[in-house]
């Protein structure tokens, strides 16, 4: 306890203002012992969750030069299962997402992008849907455009457009973000959804998007 103590003393003489961690991309105030704290535990919690140590049998569906996707479906051995879990629980504490059940749980497909650091930087969660309503316009009005409320209050259109595919869930770890890994998951998920046909843009669709989630569908679907 004492050299812990000590750590956090030392740590603060040294550090002022924000850190970002190079390894978890926490950003904290390494002079704060309280932030200090904060960040050894989700440091820690972090890591252990995105390691990825290898299965004997895994479901590769693409590789590439700086890693590889790995399909993980509902009825994949427990280890499989809890990865992504684990995976899942630190997405949605990023994105601030409760505990959502998954609409079809039996039909759930999970996509994880393994970097050739053996770690689970990317990660995309997919489920069939028959509709989906279109985000018409960004949302107006005096609110501001930065609080948080506002900036998930999309515009979306009552009518409702034949999907296939929803994405509950897309997400790249922070540091690894602009490297074309959420658009290979895509691409790879049109690939694999259903068998023998690869996807129109219009047959997907992004379920409750984030301001990076919108930019980046935007971008990805040339709308
Ligand atoms: N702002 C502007 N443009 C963006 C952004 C952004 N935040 N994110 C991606 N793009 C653009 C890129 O410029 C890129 O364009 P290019 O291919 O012409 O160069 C294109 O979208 C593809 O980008 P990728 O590199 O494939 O995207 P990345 O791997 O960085 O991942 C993601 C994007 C998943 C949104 C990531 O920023 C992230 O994890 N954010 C936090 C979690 C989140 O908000 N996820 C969306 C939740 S919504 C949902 O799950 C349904
Ligand atoms: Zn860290």
């Amino acid at each position: 306890k004492e050299t812990k103590d000590q750590f956090i003393i030392d740590a603060g003489q040294k550090h002022f203002g924000a850190t970002m961690c190079k390894s978890c991309g926490m950003i904290y105030t390494a002079s704060s012992p309280e932030d200090e704290m904060q960040h050894v535990q989700h440091h820690q919690r972090f890591l252990e969750g995105i390691k990825y140590t290898g299965w004997k049998k895994e479901r590769v569906v693409a590789e590439f030069w700086d890693g590889k996707i790995v399909l993980v479906l509902p009825h994949d051995p427990s280890y499989a299962i809890r990865k992504v879990e684990d995976v899942q629980e630190l997405v949605d504490n990023e994105l601030g997402f409760q505990q959502v059940v998954p609409r079809c749980p039996s039909k759930t497909k999970t996509f994880l992008f393994v970097s050739d650091e053996k770690k689970v930087v990317g990660c995309l969660i997919a489920e069939p849907i028959k509709q989906a309503f279109r985000v018409l316009s960004e949302p107006t009005g005096p609110e501001s455009p930065n609080s948080k409320e506002s900036s998930r209050a999309w515009q979306c259109s009552n009518v409702p457009e034949p999907a296939v595919c929803g994405i509950s869930r897309i997400w790249v770890f922070k540091l690894k973000r602009k490297k074309r890994i959420a658009r290979r998951l895509v691409d790879t998920l049109r690939n694999c959804f259903m068998f023998g046909c690869f996807l129109s843009t219009n047959e997907i669709a992004f379920s409750d998007p984030t301001p990076d989630g919108k930019l980046f569908a935007t971008k990805y679907c040339n709308t």
